[in-house]
């Protein structure tokens, strides 16, 4: 009997990782936060000061990553990086940037498959990132795309922020936005579009709520 899994893909800031966390623990199902490897990557490449021109060492670096996901008790995932703790670190915006900027690699996408493979556990998966529907699960039996406008995810961006006691201007972050959609939908491997299968959901005008429960209602539906 196949693993079933969930794919919600999606633009940074539009709520995919609160959106995937719920539905994950509703479901009682496995998470997969595809990102958070890209960034793990970024984060390696940045401390060990690798020349992101430098495509082979970069690959190698993909390749040989010591990466590691511990779910406690209480549902919180430590992510260790070469034996540190690195949840902290992987959410700067260095990171995602930096993130962004290798993620375009071929290679690098291919060395860090079979890792968000792994993930694919029982009783099921439910994967956030950009492409879960259209390349990594690509027989997922549900298939969400999230979208809202930038302004709108540039606010949402602001205030999480803000709760962390950063203070960054919205101007900065809607800048930081765009850039990033523009670098990942215009890739020519893996760029962010939705799945020919996946439903779309525009979240600019919906609470976390109401996400939640119309894609609790296509599971009901689909899974
Ligand atoms: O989702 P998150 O902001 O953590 O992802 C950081 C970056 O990693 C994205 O901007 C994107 O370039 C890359 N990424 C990707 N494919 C995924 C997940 C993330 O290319 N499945």
């Amino acid at each position: 009997q196949p693993i079933p899994v969930i794919t919600i893909d999606g633009p940074s800031g539009v709520g995919k990782g609160t959106t995937c966390a719920l539905v994950a623990e509703q479901l009682g199902w496995h998470l997969l936060d595809s990102g958070s490897i890209y960034r793990a990557l970024a984060l390696k490449v940045m401390k060990a000061s690798i020349d992101t021109k430098d495509e082979a060492l970069l690959i190698e670096t993909a390749k040989s990553l010591q990466l590691s996901f511990t779910v406690a008790d209480d549902g919180t995932t430590q992510i260790k990086l070469d034996g540190e703790v690195v949840n902290e670190q992987l959410r700067s915006e260095a990171c995602g940037d930096m993130a962004s900027k290798i993620a375009p690699i071929p290679a690098i996408r291919q060395a860090l498959f079979i890792r968000q493979k792994a993930f694919q556990r029982h009783p099921g998966l439910v994967a956030d990132g950009r492409d879960m529907g259209t390349v990594v699960f690509k027989s997922a039996p549900l298939k969400v795309f999230l979208t809202a406008n930038a302004e709108e995810r540039a606010k949402r961006r602001h205030k999480q922020l803000k709760l962390k006691g950063v203070d960054v201007k919205i101007r900065a972050l809607l800048e930081d936005i765009e850039a990033r959609d523009f670098r990942d939908s215009t890739r020519k491997v893996a760029p962010l579009v939705p799945a020919a299968d996946a439903h779309v959901i525009d979240t600019s005008d919906l609470s976390i709520k109401q996400v939640l429960a119309q894609i609790m209602n296509l599971v009901e539906q689909n899974v």
